[in-house]
């Protein structure tokens, strides 16, 4: 089945013509007859912005993340929780599953990446979602719109781990939906942290169970032990971390990812935190020390690729460890506003060439839209710079050769200077592109309208193979009936 959809993929990607990456949209997509009448989510609005205050009380005051996922997992050991948080679905040698990273808006971005996802679904045995399975704030109140609703017609059980945004809720909403746990007992916290912090929202329960019908059926039914979980397989292990607010492992999820590395079989690590992204290493430390990098690159646990959320795009960073190579992919461009890709400079971290680094929206493509967008919202024309213009800028910049063939292009003084405010610049000379533009500008952005360079990962396993997809959603109906296949790689297993 997706081996049909992948041949479809390849030949209609960004990669290889301008209506691969939705530029030249014919028609709007079925999502819009998808997404909820009202106009879910607002990231300028004060409220929201004062929901999401606990990422700023976190860095001032300390991540309160790890002692509250202590309690959270110790009620779910009480509950009589696997003891190794072990999901065990019916799964042969081979199967398949979906990833989706940073899905929860509610809003188009979101709602886009359905109709594509569901045509490459039909094999899957389930998804997993990778960090902020709802924005703002993780509330428990949101799901209808933001997770039942957009995968009412998925037929499979879905997983999570969380992301920053459910933690905004002290994990509440994500705790209740995906382990059916009940809230915890407040617990004072002294001092301004406690003063100013937000507490988990109350759920109102006959809401979130009309939510839940809208996945009501047998065979979409899931029950995950935890926050952190392993889900098992003949022929591979699919390790989902939590880590938190801001990165850090507390010492009993240290002591089970230990412990679940141990298992013989191959893996494939899932994170709310990418170890590489934009050129950079990060790789998430663990309390007692180390890092999630180092379980990840011991020879004797097996971890063939490393995946995570949280940034808004998709990068793959084949990194050579002794004589392997681990895959560690950023996949978190499911659902909200995309970050840009065009401000990655030549790719040369952890020994990756540039030549073998893949990412998606391609960095022209991503200058180009936002080009774009500051053109109309700033009323600056000139600022405006054609895909083509775009990708021509961007080899120049990156050293590389254009991927896509080009038109004509002869670069003018005028481009070079827009595309020194929308990239080459360093902050804060440069308009917003990343997390900056996500958190503060996006809802001024109002991006209704396709291109939208959104992401999902398709992985197939077979007993010696595992093959990640890349495929994407544009928002255009001819990219949902086939959606572009971005990337692709096969990594032995055996
Ligand atoms: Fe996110």
């Amino acid at each position: 089945m997706v081996e049909i959809a992948a041949e479809r993929g390849r030949q209609a990607s960004s990669r290889v013509s301008e209506e691969g990456a939705g530029w030249a949209c014919q028609e709007i997509g079925t999502y819009a007859g998808l997404r909820p009448d009202r106009n879910g989510f607002s990231w300028l609005n004060l409220r929201t912005l004062w929901r999401s205050r606990n990422e700023i009380l976190a860095g001032l005051f300390g991540d309160p993340s790890g002692e509250v996922r202590r309690r959270w997992v110790a009620a779910q050991r009480a509950r009589g929780a696997d003891g190794d948080f072990r999901i065990t679905p019916e799964l042969g040698g081979s199967f398949s599953f979906l990833l989706l990273g940073d899905t929860g808006e509610g809003d188009a971005s979101q709602y886009a990446v359905v109709p594509g996802m569901l045509n490459v679904a039909a094999d899957t045995d389930f998804a997993v979602i990778a960090s902020d399975v709802i924005y703002p704030a993780g509330s428990g109140n949101e799901y209808g719109d933001k997770f039942f609703r957009p995968y009412q017609h998925y037929d499979a059980p879905i997983y999570a781990i969380p992301g920053n945004h459910d933690w905004y809720d002290g994990l509440g909403g994500f705790m209740r939906v995906f382990c059916d746990a009940a809230p915890l007992k407040p617990k004072p916290d002294r001092g301004l942290r406690g003063l100013l912090w937000r507490k988990p929202e109350t759920i109102d329960e006959s809401a979130l169970a009309g939510a839940r019908a809208l996945r009501g059926k047998e065979t979409q039914q899931a029950t995950q032990p935890g926050p952190y979980w392993v889900i098992e397989s003949p022929s591979l292990l699919v390790v989902g971390v939590d880590t938190g607010i801001k990165g850090a492992i507390d010492a009993e999820q240290t002591a089970w990812l230990r412990r679940v590395s141990l298992d013989p079989r191959p893996k494939v690590l899932v994170t709310g935190k990418p170890i590489y992204t934009r050129n950079d290493y990060k790789p998430s430390a663990l309390e007692g020390g180390g890092t999630i990098d180092d379980i990840v690159r011991d020879p004797a646990h097996r971890y063939v690729a490393a995946i995570g959320g949280d940034v808004h795009n998709y990068q793959r960073y084949p990194v050579k460890v002794g004589d392997r190579v681990i895959q560690y992919v950023v996949s978190g461009g499911s659902g909200a506003f995309m970050h840009a890709t065009h401000t990655i400079r030549r790719v040369d971290v952890g020994g990756v060439h540039e030549d073998d680094f893949r990412c998606y929206p391609l960095r022209g493509d991503s200058l180009s839209f936002y080009s774009q967008l500051y053109a109309k919202r700033l009323r600056m024309k000139w600022i405006y710079l054609t895909p083509d213009e775009a990708s021509c800028i961007m080899s120049e910049q990156i050293r590389n050769t254009p991927v896509r063939p080009l038109g004509q292009v002869t670069v003018t003084r005028r481009m070079r200077w827009a595309a020194r405010l929308l990239g080459s610049w360093p902050w804060p000379f440069r308009l917003p592109v990343g997390q900056v533009f996500h958190r503060y500008l996006s809802e001024f952005s109002d991006w209704d309208t396709p291109p939208f360079f959104k992401q999902f990962l398709h992985l197939s396993v077979t007993p010696d193979r595992l093959t990640i997809r890349c495929f994407a959603a544009t928002g255009c109906r001819k990219q949902e009936e086939e959606p572009p296949l971005e990337d692709e790689v096969s990594i032995a297993l055996s």
